[in-house]
């Protein structure tokens, strides 16, 4: 074979170029542009997961509502979120500020300071069950969900728990008012004495003429109920929008991370 023909080196150019871009080599590059936007991938290369975060903080900040399961494409991302360090860690982010927040305040020590906790995704963790159904991707099962609610066998969500150690050791009474209705009263009080939370002033859960209403109606219904019995509502945490809008919210409220089911 004679010297290769220039028309046959410069493919091999543009080919040996094309490839540089496909690698999308960002460490070659000296911008330090790309260093603070690893994520969106350079020249617009998809990355996996990106679009999933973006997702997840449109749920988080509540910009995304009434959305029924996870994005098919997101379960993957939503799971290895929920099962990863990061949910765990946002989760502490979370509790910190509301640990630092309680220790912080002039307690009248009346009796009647009160924190509401929502129990599911709050003090409780369905993780086992949602690990096994999709992560949220798949419609809701209420009777697949109810079996499992029957076993009284979620684990607490450490980081609450912490937090509910605090209040306690400060005073504050703890309320949990769930949307679970009342046919679940007792494993639902086994369940949270088995997961560490000893004591509490009430567990509230939906009665009859609760059901059916939208999360953020009842409660608000319920808080309003509390502060009429004089609680004083110093804080109020869920995973859920609807935990902490509305009206008799209390005083601070604080949203736990759930991208796995949105309640209105
Ligand atoms: C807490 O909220 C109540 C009811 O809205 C209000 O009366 C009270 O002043 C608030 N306390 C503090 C410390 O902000």
């Amino acid at each position: 074979m004679g010297r290769p023909s220039p028309l046959l080196l410069f493919l091999l150019l543009v080919v040996v170029l094309i490839n540089i871009d496909d690698h999308c080599n960002c460490a070659l590059l000296p911008l330090p542009m790309h260093l603070l936007r690893p994520q969106t991938g350079c020249h617009g290369h998809k990355i996996d997961g990106v679009s999933c975060l973006s997702w997840r903080f449109a749920v988080e900040t509540n910009n995304l509502r009434n959305w029924k399961t996870v994005p098919a494409e997101c379960e993957d991302y939503v799971g290895n979120y929920m099962l990863g360090h990061l949910y765990r860690q946002d989760s502490k982010a979370v509790t910190d500020q509301a640990i630092l927040y309680a220790k912080s305040l002039n307690l009248a020590g009346d009796g009647k300071e009160t924190w509401v906790f929502d129990v599911d995704e709050t003090v409780l963790s369905n993780l086992p069950y949602y690990s096994q159904h999709d992560f949220g991707a798949k419609p809701f099962d209420s009777v697949a969900f109810n079996a499992w609610v029957e076993t009284g066998k979620a684990p607490r969500l450490p980081e609450s728990h912490n937090l509910y150690v605090t209040l306690r050791s400060l005073k504050i009474k703890v309320i949990f008012l769930t949307g679970r209705p009342e046919s679940q009263r007792e494993v639902s009080e086994a369940n949270l004495r088995r997961a560490g939370y000893k004591k509490w002033e009430k567990l509230v859960l939906r009665g009859e003429k609760d059901v059916g209403k939208p999360a953020v109606v009842y409660k608000s219904e319920k808080r309003r109920e509390l502060e009429k019995q004089g609680y004083k509502i110093v804080g109020n945490i869920g995973d859920q929008w609807s935990d902490i809008l509305g009206s008799s919210t209390g005083n601070r409220t604080f949203k736990l991370p759930d991208p796995m089911y949105y309640l209105s």
